[in-house]
Protein backbone atom coordinates (compact mmCIF):
# COMPACT_ATOMS: atom_id res chain seq x y z
CA UNK A 1 0.00 0.00 0.00
CA UNK A 2 1.76 3.37 -1.01
CA UNK A 3 2.01 5.96 1.34
CA UNK A 4 0.90 9.53 0.26
CA UNK A 5 2.69 12.82 -0.03
CA UNK A 6 0.80 15.55 -0.17
CA UNK A 7 2.49 19.00 -0.63
CA UNK A 8 1.37 22.53 0.31
CA UNK A 9 -0.25 23.10 -3.04
CA UNK A 10 -2.31 19.73 -2.79
CA UNK A 11 -3.17 20.77 0.65
CA UNK A 12 -4.37 24.37 0.48
CA UNK A 13 -6.51 22.90 -2.97
CA UNK A 14 -8.10 20.16 -0.82
CA UNK A 15 -8.80 22.63 2.46
CA UNK A 16 -12.84 23.91 2.87
CA UNK A 17 -13.04 26.36 5.61
CA UNK A 18 -16.21 24.79 6.29
CA UNK A 19 -15.53 21.06 7.03
CA UNK A 20 -12.53 21.78 9.24
CA UNK A 21 -14.78 23.58 11.57
CA UNK A 22 -16.55 20.51 11.45
CA UNK A 23 -14.05 18.25 12.01
CA UNK A 24 -12.58 20.53 14.67
CA UNK A 25 -15.74 20.53 16.37
CA UNK A 26 -15.84 17.10 16.20
CA UNK A 27 -12.77 16.08 17.08
CA UNK A 28 -12.94 17.83 20.60
CA UNK A 29 -16.23 16.28 21.35
CA UNK A 30 -15.01 12.59 20.79
CA UNK A 31 -12.24 13.36 22.60
CA UNK A 32 -13.71 14.96 25.90
CA UNK A 33 -16.57 11.44 25.05
CA UNK A 34 -13.65 9.31 25.68
CA UNK A 35 -12.70 8.44 22.33
CA UNK A 36 -9.57 10.35 21.66
CA UNK A 37 -6.29 10.24 22.95
CA UNK A 38 -3.56 13.21 23.50
CA UNK A 39 -0.71 13.18 25.37
CA UNK A 40 0.33 17.07 25.81
CA UNK A 41 2.85 18.27 23.29
CA UNK A 42 6.63 17.99 23.99
CA UNK A 43 8.61 21.59 23.13
CA UNK A 44 12.04 21.47 22.40
CA UNK A 45 12.96 25.48 22.92
CA UNK A 46 15.62 27.10 21.15
CA UNK A 47 17.54 30.18 20.82
CA UNK A 48 15.86 31.49 17.81
CA UNK A 49 12.09 29.55 18.14
CA UNK A 50 10.93 26.16 19.39
CA UNK A 51 9.40 23.19 18.03
CA UNK A 52 6.26 20.72 19.00
CA UNK A 53 5.47 17.44 18.82
CA UNK A 54 2.16 16.92 18.77
CA UNK A 55 0.52 13.24 18.64
CA UNK A 56 -2.87 12.48 18.89
CA UNK A 57 -5.38 9.50 17.89
CA UNK A 58 -9.17 10.24 17.10
CA UNK A 59 -11.28 7.23 15.67
CA UNK A 60 -10.11 6.37 12.45
CA UNK A 61 -7.07 8.21 12.55
CA UNK A 62 -3.97 8.93 14.92
CA UNK A 63 -0.57 10.80 14.01
CA UNK A 64 1.62 13.68 14.75
CA UNK A 65 2.35 17.00 13.66
CA UNK A 66 5.78 18.19 14.23
CA UNK A 67 5.99 22.41 14.08
CA UNK A 68 8.02 25.27 14.52
CA UNK A 69 7.39 28.55 15.82
CA UNK A 70 10.10 31.35 14.56
CA UNK A 71 8.79 34.61 15.05
CA UNK A 72 11.89 36.35 13.21
CA UNK A 73 11.40 34.16 10.31
CA UNK A 74 8.98 36.58 8.26
CA UNK A 75 11.96 38.60 7.69
CA UNK A 76 13.50 35.67 5.74
CA UNK A 77 11.01 35.21 3.78
CA UNK A 78 9.60 31.93 5.76
CA UNK A 79 6.52 31.61 7.63
CA UNK A 80 6.83 31.86 11.38
CA UNK A 81 4.67 28.89 12.03
CA UNK A 82 5.74 25.28 9.75
CA UNK A 83 4.29 21.75 10.31
CA UNK A 84 4.46 18.76 8.94
CA UNK A 85 1.88 15.89 9.50
CA UNK A 86 2.12 11.93 9.67
CA UNK A 87 -0.66 10.12 9.55
CA UNK A 88 -1.19 5.90 10.15
CA UNK A 89 -3.83 3.44 9.89
CA UNK A 90 -4.87 2.57 13.72
CA UNK A 91 -5.23 -1.06 13.46
CA UNK A 92 -2.16 -1.58 11.40
CA UNK A 93 0.36 1.53 12.24
CA UNK A 94 0.73 1.44 8.41
CA UNK A 95 1.83 5.80 7.70
CA UNK A 96 -0.84 6.51 5.37
CA UNK A 97 0.22 9.98 4.73
CA UNK A 98 2.81 12.74 5.09
CA UNK A 99 1.42 16.07 4.08
CA UNK A 100 2.55 19.82 4.61
CA UNK A 101 0.90 20.62 8.08
CA UNK A 102 1.41 24.73 7.63
CA UNK A 103 -1.88 25.61 6.05
CA UNK A 104 -3.95 22.49 8.30
CA UNK A 105 -2.38 24.56 10.85
CA UNK A 106 -3.86 28.02 10.25
CA UNK A 107 -6.86 26.70 9.29
CA UNK A 108 -7.72 25.06 12.29
CA UNK A 109 -6.83 27.71 14.61
CA UNK A 110 -9.41 29.88 12.50
CA UNK A 111 -11.78 27.20 12.96
CA UNK A 112 -11.05 26.33 16.80
CA UNK A 113 -11.15 30.10 17.20
CA UNK A 114 -14.62 30.54 15.68
CA UNK A 115 -16.41 27.39 17.24
CA UNK A 116 -15.40 28.59 20.76
CA UNK A 117 -16.72 31.87 19.07
CA UNK A 118 -20.09 30.30 18.47
CA UNK A 119 -20.43 29.14 21.94
CA UNK A 120 -19.20 31.85 23.87
CA UNK A 121 -19.61 35.25 22.06
CA UNK A 122 -23.14 37.14 22.01
CA UNK A 123 -25.59 35.73 19.35
CA UNK A 124 -25.57 38.71 17.62
CA UNK A 125 -21.89 39.74 17.57
CA UNK A 126 -21.42 42.34 14.43
CA UNK A 127 -17.34 43.60 14.87
CA UNK A 128 -14.36 41.21 14.75
CA UNK A 129 -11.03 42.57 16.59
CA UNK A 130 -8.15 41.52 14.38
CA UNK A 131 -4.66 41.92 16.82
CA UNK A 132 -1.37 40.80 14.71
CA UNK A 133 -2.26 40.65 11.31
CA UNK A 134 0.24 37.79 10.29
CA UNK A 135 -0.75 34.41 8.75
CA UNK A 136 -3.35 33.05 11.38
CA UNK A 137 -5.12 36.63 11.13
CA UNK A 138 -6.13 35.39 7.65
CA UNK A 139 -7.90 32.09 8.90
CA UNK A 140 -9.67 34.03 11.63
CA UNK A 141 -11.74 36.13 9.05
CA UNK A 142 -12.31 32.86 7.13
CA UNK A 143 -13.55 31.45 9.70
CA UNK A 144 -15.45 33.93 11.63
CA UNK A 145 -17.17 34.91 8.42
CA UNK A 146 -18.54 31.26 8.34
CA UNK A 147 -20.29 31.59 11.38
CA UNK A 148 -21.12 35.31 12.16
CA UNK A 149 -22.74 38.41 9.84
CA UNK A 150 -19.57 40.60 10.67
CA UNK A 151 -20.53 44.30 9.61
CA UNK A 152 -16.86 45.13 10.62
CA UNK A 153 -13.26 43.44 10.71
CA UNK A 154 -11.38 45.58 12.42
CA UNK A 155 -7.41 44.60 11.91
CA UNK A 156 -4.23 46.08 14.20
CA UNK A 157 -0.78 45.43 13.40
CA UNK A 158 2.53 47.09 14.37
CA UNK A 159 3.34 46.71 10.98
CA UNK A 160 1.37 48.95 8.92
CA UNK A 161 2.23 46.76 5.58
CA UNK A 162 0.48 43.67 6.95
CA UNK A 163 -2.43 45.34 7.69
CA UNK A 164 -2.42 46.69 4.02
CA UNK A 165 -1.90 43.16 2.57
CA UNK A 166 -4.38 41.49 5.16
CA UNK A 167 -6.96 44.31 3.67
CA UNK A 168 -6.27 43.58 0.21
CA UNK A 169 -6.68 39.31 0.44
CA UNK A 170 -10.29 40.83 1.49
CA UNK A 171 -12.06 42.14 -1.02
CA UNK A 172 -15.57 42.60 -0.57
CA UNK A 173 -15.58 41.57 3.07
CA UNK A 174 -15.76 45.20 5.59
CA UNK A 175 -12.28 44.70 6.19
CA UNK A 176 -10.25 48.14 7.96
CA UNK A 177 -7.06 49.35 9.23
CA UNK A 178 -7.98 49.84 13.36
CA UNK A 179 -6.23 51.16 16.20
CA UNK A 180 -5.45 48.56 19.01
CA UNK A 181 -8.13 50.06 21.84
CA UNK A 182 -10.65 49.94 18.52
CA UNK A 183 -9.80 46.24 17.87
CA UNK A 184 -10.12 45.38 21.24
CA UNK A 185 -13.10 46.95 21.36
CA UNK A 186 -15.09 44.55 19.21
CA UNK A 187 -17.56 42.08 19.72
CA UNK A 188 -15.59 39.39 19.09
CA UNK A 189 -11.33 40.10 19.78
CA UNK A 190 -8.87 37.74 18.42
CA UNK A 191 -5.05 38.02 19.74
CA UNK A 192 -3.01 36.43 16.99
CA UNK A 193 0.50 37.79 18.09
CA UNK A 194 3.84 35.95 19.34
CA UNK A 195 3.42 39.05 22.22
CA UNK A 196 5.60 38.27 25.52
CA UNK A 197 3.93 41.35 27.23
CA UNK A 198 0.66 41.67 28.04
CA UNK A 199 -0.36 44.91 25.87
CA UNK A 200 -4.31 44.46 25.48
CA UNK A 201 -5.31 46.33 28.71
CA UNK A 202 -8.48 45.50 30.57
CA UNK A 203 -9.69 49.18 30.10
CA UNK A 204 -10.24 48.48 26.51
CA UNK A 205 -12.50 45.10 27.22
CA UNK A 206 -16.30 45.99 27.52
CA UNK A 207 -18.67 43.98 28.99
CA UNK A 208 -19.51 41.10 26.81
CA UNK A 209 -16.84 40.88 24.43
CA UNK A 210 -15.35 37.50 23.62
CA UNK A 211 -11.61 37.18 23.33
CA UNK A 212 -9.77 34.45 21.65
CA UNK A 213 -6.45 34.61 22.76
CA UNK A 214 -4.27 32.84 20.11
CA UNK A 215 -1.25 34.13 20.21
CA UNK A 216 0.44 32.55 23.26
CA UNK A 217 1.20 28.52 22.98
CA UNK A 218 4.52 28.44 24.63
CA UNK A 219 6.01 29.07 28.17
CA UNK A 220 6.38 32.53 28.95
CA UNK A 221 4.27 34.18 26.09
CA UNK A 222 1.00 36.48 27.24
CA UNK A 223 -0.76 39.05 25.15
CA UNK A 224 -3.20 40.16 27.59
CA UNK A 225 -3.30 42.00 30.64
CA UNK A 226 -4.14 39.47 33.94
CA UNK A 227 -6.81 41.50 34.83
CA UNK A 228 -8.70 40.87 31.68
CA UNK A 229 -8.24 37.02 32.80
CA UNK A 230 -10.00 37.76 36.55
CA UNK A 231 -13.39 37.82 36.78
CA UNK A 232 -13.86 36.63 33.13
CA UNK A 233 -15.02 33.10 32.22
CA UNK A 234 -12.25 31.56 30.99
CA UNK A 235 -12.37 28.63 28.97
CA UNK A 236 -9.33 26.40 27.39
CA UNK A 237 -8.93 24.06 25.14
CA UNK A 238 -6.33 21.98 27.17
CA UNK A 239 -5.71 22.32 31.37
CA UNK A 240 -2.34 21.51 31.20
CA UNK A 241 -1.02 22.91 28.10
CA UNK A 242 -2.79 25.72 29.14
CA UNK A 243 -1.41 26.01 32.60
CA UNK A 244 2.09 25.36 31.15
CA UNK A 245 2.21 27.21 27.97
CA UNK A 246 -1.08 29.09 27.07
CA UNK A 247 -2.30 32.75 28.08
CA UNK A 248 -3.26 31.75 31.46
CA UNK A 249 0.79 30.41 31.73
CA UNK A 250 2.67 33.41 32.96
CA UNK A 251 -0.43 35.07 35.12
CA UNK A 252 -0.47 31.41 36.82
CA UNK A 253 2.88 31.13 37.51
CA UNK A 254 3.07 34.68 39.19
CA UNK A 255 -0.17 33.76 41.56
CA UNK A 256 -2.36 36.20 39.64
CA UNK A 257 -4.42 33.42 38.29
CA UNK A 258 -5.67 30.46 39.88
CA UNK A 259 -6.29 26.86 37.66
CA UNK A 260 -9.48 27.32 40.00
CA UNK A 261 -10.61 30.69 38.35
CA UNK A 262 -11.17 28.17 35.08
CA UNK A 263 -14.19 27.53 34.01
CA UNK A 264 -13.98 24.70 31.77
CA UNK A 265 -12.43 22.99 28.67
CA UNK A 266 -13.70 23.85 25.39
CA UNK A 267 -14.63 20.24 24.70
CA UNK A 268 -16.95 19.87 28.06
CA UNK A 269 -18.71 23.52 26.44
CA UNK A 270 -19.34 21.66 22.81
CA UNK A 271 -20.52 18.59 24.57
CA UNK A 272 -22.49 20.03 26.58
CA UNK A 273 -21.43 19.55 29.87
CA UNK A 274 -21.12 22.76 30.86
CA UNK A 275 -23.15 25.93 29.01
CA UNK A 276 -21.44 28.40 27.04
CA UNK A 277 -22.55 31.73 27.09
CA UNK A 278 -25.01 32.62 29.45
CA UNK A 279 -24.63 36.08 30.39
CA UNK A 280 -25.05 38.94 27.81
CA UNK A 281 -22.40 41.16 29.98
CA UNK A 282 -19.71 38.57 30.82
CA UNK A 283 -16.29 38.53 29.51
CA UNK A 284 -15.23 35.64 27.83
CA UNK A 285 -11.83 34.11 27.20
CA UNK A 286 -10.84 31.46 25.07
CA UNK A 287 -7.22 30.52 25.50
CA UNK A 288 -6.03 28.65 22.76
CA UNK A 289 -2.68 26.80 23.02
CA UNK A 290 -3.51 24.60 19.83
CA UNK A 291 -4.33 20.99 20.69
CA UNK A 292 -3.04 17.96 18.36
CA UNK A 293 -7.05 16.66 17.80
CA UNK A 294 -7.44 19.46 15.82
CA UNK A 295 -4.50 18.44 13.91
CA UNK A 296 -4.85 14.92 13.29
CA UNK A 297 -9.11 15.38 12.49
CA UNK A 298 -8.34 17.85 9.88
CA UNK A 299 -5.54 15.50 8.18
CA UNK A 300 -7.87 13.00 8.36
CA UNK A 301 -10.38 14.71 6.10
CA UNK A 302 -7.40 15.90 3.97
CA UNK A 303 -6.30 12.31 3.64
CA UNK A 304 -9.79 10.86 2.23
CA UNK A 305 -10.34 13.45 0.08
CA UNK A 306 -6.89 12.78 -1.38
CA UNK A 307 -7.30 8.95 -2.14
CA UNK A 308 -10.62 9.47 -3.74
CA UNK A 309 -9.66 12.41 -5.68
CA UNK A 310 -5.76 9.81 -6.82
CA UNK A 311 -3.24 10.95 -8.91
CA UNK A 312 -1.34 12.40 -5.73
CA UNK A 313 2.33 11.64 -5.20
CA UNK A 314 3.41 8.82 -3.35
CA UNK A 315 6.00 6.11 -1.68
CA UNK A 316 6.56 2.69 -0.58
CA UNK A 317 7.89 3.29 2.61
CA UNK A 318 7.08 -0.76 3.76
CA UNK A 319 7.92 -3.15 0.96
N1 LIG B 1 -3.06 28.74 19.55
C1 LIG B 1 -2.76 28.13 18.42
O1 LIG B 1 -3.29 27.08 18.11
C2 LIG B 1 -1.75 28.76 17.50
C3 LIG B 1 -1.60 28.26 16.21
C4 LIG B 1 -0.71 28.87 15.33
C5 LIG B 1 0.03 29.95 15.77
N2 LIG B 1 -0.12 30.40 17.06
C6 LIG B 1 0.65 31.54 17.54
O2 LIG B 1 0.06 32.70 16.98
C7 LIG B 1 1.04 33.74 16.89
C8 LIG B 1 0.99 34.36 15.51
O3 LIG B 1 1.34 33.40 14.53
P1 LIG B 1 1.44 33.80 12.98
O4 LIG B 1 1.72 32.54 12.25
O5 LIG B 1 0.27 34.63 12.59
O6 LIG B 1 2.73 34.72 13.03
P2 LIG B 1 3.15 35.90 11.99
O7 LIG B 1 4.58 36.17 12.27
O8 LIG B 1 2.74 35.51 10.62
O9 LIG B 1 2.25 37.15 12.44
C9 LIG B 1 2.36 37.78 13.68
C10 LIG B 1 1.97 39.23 13.50
O10 LIG B 1 1.87 39.84 14.79
C11 LIG B 1 2.40 41.15 14.69
N3 LIG B 1 2.75 41.61 16.03
C12 LIG B 1 3.79 41.25 16.81
N4 LIG B 1 3.70 41.85 18.02
C13 LIG B 1 2.58 42.62 17.98
C14 LIG B 1 1.95 43.49 18.92
N5 LIG B 1 2.44 43.68 20.15
N6 LIG B 1 0.81 44.12 18.55
C15 LIG B 1 0.29 43.93 17.31
N7 LIG B 1 0.85 43.14 16.39
C16 LIG B 1 1.97 42.48 16.71
C17 LIG B 1 3.56 41.03 13.73
O11 LIG B 1 3.89 42.30 13.16
C18 LIG B 1 3.00 40.04 12.70
O12 LIG B 1 2.36 40.68 11.63
C19 LIG B 1 2.38 33.08 17.25
O13 LIG B 1 2.69 33.36 18.59
C20 LIG B 1 2.10 31.60 17.09
O14 LIG B 1 2.93 30.81 17.91
C21 LIG B 1 -0.99 29.83 17.92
Amino acid sequence: MPTLLLNKNTVKELLDMSEVIEAVEQAFRDWVEGRGRMPPKSYILLEKGDFRAMPAALPGAVGIKWVSVHPQNPSRGLPTVMATLVINDPDTGYPLAIMDGTDITAYRTGATAAVASRYLARKGSRSLGIIGAGRQAYTQIEAHVKLFDLREIRAFDLSKASVERLIKAFPGYPVEESSLEKAAGSDIVCTVTPARWPFVKREWIAPGVHINAIGADAPGKEELEPSVLNGAVVVVDDLEQSRTSGEINVPVSKGLFSMKEVYGTLGEIISGRKPGRRDDKAITVFDSTGVAIEDIAVAQVIYEKAKHRGGCPSMNLIE
